[in-house]
């Protein structure tokens, strides 16, 4: 099934509270697809997982070095989902000084599951996780997916090129009809 849309699902992200004493001054927050999607033409990128070598060394501080570039090219937003809870997701965006791209943790994997994209990784026990791939997404409708080759279970190997910020800036210079604004 093509998804035309992204699920509808919610988010339990943590947020910083100076509100809250203590060394760790963070609450819980809800945040819904719409919150993410609602009225925006957005990238969203999906990884394996947060702290993973190409993640980390390419496709995370890539996007965020060509944030501007996403700019000028019409998208409102860049954002990050990985099948990790999140405290992970936290924790890996400050470790990348991540400033620009958005995080989503999608801990239990529903949002990543209702767009067919779920998959085993018990080959390097990490259970169920994200195929990588990236979209644009126009006010949470789908207008393109950047899908890596070889969608599978316990994949041996991590295909990346057609997720990376550079092929979806391309295609956005391009005009590429099915990505036109
Ligand atoms: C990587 O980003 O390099 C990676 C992702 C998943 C599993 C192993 C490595």
């Amino acid at each position: 099934m093509i998804l035309k849309t992204v699920p509808d699902v919610t988010f339990k992200t943590r947020v910083r509270d100076e509100s809250i004493e203590g060394p760790n001054p963070f609450r819980w927050e809800e945040k819904t697809s719409a919150d993410y999607f609602a009225g925006k033409r957005v990238v969203l990128f999906s990884l394996p997982g947060a702290f993973t070598p190409t993640c980390s060394t390419y496709q995370l501080p890539d996007f965020e070095k060509l944030f501007d570039e996403f700019k000028e090219q019409g998208i409102d937003a860049i954002y990050c989902i990985s099948v990790n809870d999140a405290f992970v997701m936290n924790a890996w965006g400050k470790s990348q000084n991540v400033d620009k791209v958005g995080l989503i943790p999608d801990g239990s994997g529903e949002f990543t599951r209702k767009m067919g994209m779920l998959v085993r990784k018990d080959n390097l026990g990490f259970g169920l996780r994200s195929w990588r791939y990236a979209a644009i997404i126009n006010d949470g409708a789908i207008e393109k997916m950047f899908v890596e080759e070889g969608f599978s279970d316990n994949c041996e190997t991590d295909p990346y090129g057609a997720s990376s910020p550079q092929n979806i800036l391309e295609a956005l210079k391009a005009g590429d009809e099915s990505v036109a604004a």
